[in-house]
């Protein structure tokens, strides 16, 4: 998948695709399925933070659960949901050998690997041209690309 939103670092600034690319685009995605947030759209008044960003904060913080969607929050999953976090941040590392391939993933998910390895500061964590008026006109717009074949996604009219 090659997203804005959900390129990966090396996609975006150099070009380079690869199957970590999609273990990156897949961590986004799963960071935002436990927030209920889209990293596109995320703001945090208080800190220039991007939902990647935010979501390393709360980790170091030791308070994932803040990070969590209240409508998919069930105490008795609470550590299962963790462990979904650790590895969203796991794959969206900024350097691609701190990435698991998604083979692992998937093991880290199912628990098959029960110790994962600790996660470093990921890419893109803080929101760059927060006060820059044009990217905001410009964010229901997404641009993706599967396969070379480039399709627009407008979002409302
Ligand atoms: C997430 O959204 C921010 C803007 O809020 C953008 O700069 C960034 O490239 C997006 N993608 C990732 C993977 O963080
Ligand atoms: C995925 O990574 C693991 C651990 O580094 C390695 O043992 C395995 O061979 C890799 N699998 C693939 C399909 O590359």
């Amino acid at each position: 998948m090659k997203c804005s939103g959900y390129m990966s670092p090396e996609y975006a600034m150099e070009g380079r695709f690869s199957e970590k690319s999609d273990v990156f685009s897949f961590g986004v995605l799963l960071l935002e399925i436990v927030s209920g947030r889209k990293n596109t759209s995320f703001y945090h008044e208080e800190f220039e933070l991007t939902l990647l960003g935010y979501a390393w904060k709360l980790w170091n913080d030791n308070n994932v659960i803040d990070l969590v969607d209240p409508l998919i929050y069930e105490s008795g999953f609470k550590m299962e949901i963790i462990r979904c976090v650790n590895v969203g941040l796991l794959c969206v590392q900024e350097f691609v050998k701190d990435r698991p391939n998604m083979s692992t993933v998937v093991s880290m998910l199912n628990s098959e690997i029960k110790d994962l390895p600790a996660a470093k500061q990921p890419a893109f964590t803080v929101r760059r041209g927060a006060y820059d008026s044009e990217s905001s006109s410009n964010q229901n717009q997404q641009i993706c690309s599967i396969n070379d074949v480039t399709v627009t996604l407008m979002e409302g009219r």
